[in-house]
């Protein structure tokens, strides 16, 4: 493989369909391109992804993307030295689209062909973005994600822990539907919280009783029902500032939860004692304010260097794809036509099973 690696990534595993062109040269990154499509306004009267729709939008969008990807970088595909695609987890439809598409283009061009795992993409970005050095830890909180990762490679990785049922974001989501804020849910229960008595209603901290890093949120959205009736039945609705009590609770309840198992997650990487020690998020979560601030405060008392990539980043691309590629292809990975779009792949095959499979798909 030679030194210069400029590789076309394309990813199409839950609703955005995305292709970006991405160059490492002399060990330093740099993204030439990065195309994404969302499909929000497709799935936006269904409440959730629907996967039929997810997979003919990407099937129809992917060779745009790919075409608007090349044009913007500057290049053909005489230029590409490999393609890299999401080959799974999430969603059959969604990932098989980009895995033919990506065959084809191999096939046609000659090119080598590696498939990346989603998640493995964002746990790499800090390194795209910041040339983070190995062995990391890693938080990905989003609305289709939520586990620590220790990482030690572009094919090494211990998941510490994880989510039991509702990631984050979509606890944020459906917290937002239950007082009919507006979607995504995130910002708008951020922004109504603002003023909001977190301490007034006793939301729980779920699974903190219990030791290692494991996660709930499921809980929480019920006791946030439980306390709107409560109100409505008392005083026939809700005041604004019944409303900001009840978002600034949950939220303060999310951000405990994410922080204490941060602290253990950080013990366990930090007994490896680890040279330059970085903790770095990753997803849409990770843009919470209360959140982010609860985990740099954790990080600067821990003396740990923390990183939380550009939110273009931080979300579904396919830059994250291509720097996964870049990195697998010249560690010396390389897929054949035979490979298989992988609706449910664990990045650690040692760590136990998630229950969890989400609004948007299979969390692993
Ligand atoms: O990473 P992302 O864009 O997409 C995936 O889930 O894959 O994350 C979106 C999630 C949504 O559930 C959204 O409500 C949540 O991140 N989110 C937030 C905030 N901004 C986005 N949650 C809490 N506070 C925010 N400011
Ligand atoms: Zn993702």
């Amino acid at each position: 493989m030679t030194a210069t690696l400029t590789i076309l990534g394309l990813e199409s595993s839950c609703d955005d369909t995305a292709a970006a062109v991405v160059r490492r040269q002399g060990g330093r990154a740099q993204i030439l391109s990065s195309v994404v499509e969302g499909q929000a306004p497709l799935h936006a009267a269904f409440g959730g992804v629907v996967p039929e729709i997810a997979a003919r939008a990407h099937a129809e969008r992917l060779d745009h993307c790919i075409e608007a990807a090349l044009a913007q970088a500057g290049l053909t595909l005489a230029g590409v030295d490999g393609i890299a695609v999401t080959a799974g987890p999430g969603l059959i439809g969604g990932v098989l689209s980009g895995v033919m598409c990506a065959k084809a283009i191999a096939a046609a061009c000659g090119l080598p062909l590696v498939g990346v795992n989603h998640l493995a993409g964002h746990a790499l970005t800090p390194r795209l973005t910041d040339g983070l050095d190995y062995p990391y830890l890693m938080l990905l909180v989003s609305g289709g994600h939520c586990q620590f990762l220790l990482v030690r490679g572009p094919d090494s990785f211990d998941r510490l822990g994880g989510t039991i049922d509702d990631a984050p974001g979509e606890a944020f989501d459906k917290t937002a539907k239950l007082l009919g804020l507006g979607q995504p849910g995130g910002p708008q229960v951020e922004a109504a919280a603002t003023g909001g008595n977190p301490a007034r209603f006793a939301f729980p901290r779920p699974l903190l009783d219990r030791p290692g890093c494991d996660m709930s949120f499921s809980g929480l959205k019920t006791a946030l029902l439980r306390a709107r009736d409560g109100l409505i039945a008392a005083q026939g609705g809700l005041h604004r500032q019944d409303r900001a009590d009840l978002c600034a609770g949950f939220q303060a309840a999310v951000a405990a939860v994410l922080a204490e198992k941060s602290r253990r997650a950080l013990a366990v990487y930090l007994d490896e004692r680890p040279e330059r020690p970085a903790f770095a998020v990753a997803g849409g979560v990770a843009a919470n304010l209360a959140v982010r601030t609860a985990l740099q405060d954790l990080c600067a008392a821990a003396g740990v260097r923390f990183l939380a990539p550009p939110l273009a980043l931080c979300t579904d691309n396919a830059a994250m794809i291509a720097w996964a590629g870049i990195e697998l292809l010249a560690a010396g990975r390389r897929d054949d036509l035979s490979l298989a779009a992988r609706p449910r792949w664990p990045l650690d095959l040692q760590a136990a099973p998630m229950l969890g499979s989400g609004r948007k798909g299979a969390k692993a």
